[in-house]
């Protein structure tokens, strides 16, 4: 019984461990925990009603992929608003993004720097 007990809560150590690791990789720019990205959610449906956690997951895989082709991730949260999406004018025809993976570039980053505070 006692090795059992043992087991268990080597288990839960091993698990609560990995968790913390991966916590801890994650930057606040870029964080896409499932409680960030709910609070970014929340946060941008006060700008752009009836976004959708799909359109904001989008925008963080763009921000993470299309984004980083010619530098890393860039913080978006050191410019205003409007300076901001000036360069993302300018980025977006970099990465050839479509209308519409702007606008979820353009969610996620709202997201970011409403939560980012
Ligand atoms: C084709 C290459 C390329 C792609 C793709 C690209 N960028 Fe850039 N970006 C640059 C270059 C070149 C600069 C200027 C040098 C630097 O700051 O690294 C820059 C600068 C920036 C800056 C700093 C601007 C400033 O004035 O401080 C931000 C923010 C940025 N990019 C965001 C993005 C975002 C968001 C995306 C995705 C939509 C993106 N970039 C995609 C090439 C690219």
């Amino acid at each position: 019984m006692k090795k059992i007990i043992v087991i268990a809560s080597v288990l839960i150590s091993i698990t609560v461990a990995c968790k913390s690791k991966k916590a801890a990789t994650s930057t606040a720019s870029t964080a896409s925990t499932d409680s960030s990205m709910d609070a970014q959610l929340t946060a941008v449906n006060t700008r752009f009603p009836n976004t959708t956690m799909e359109e904001l997951k989008k925008g963080h895989s763009i921000y993470t992929g299309a984004c980083t082709k010619c530098h890393g991730t860039k913080d978006v949260t050191v410019y205003t608003e409007p300076r901001l999406l000036e360069i993302v004018d300018v980025m977006a025809v970099k990465a050839k993004l479509t209308a519409e993976e702007k606008q979820s570039l353009i969610k996620f980053a709202v997201g970011v720097r409403a939560t980012s505070k």
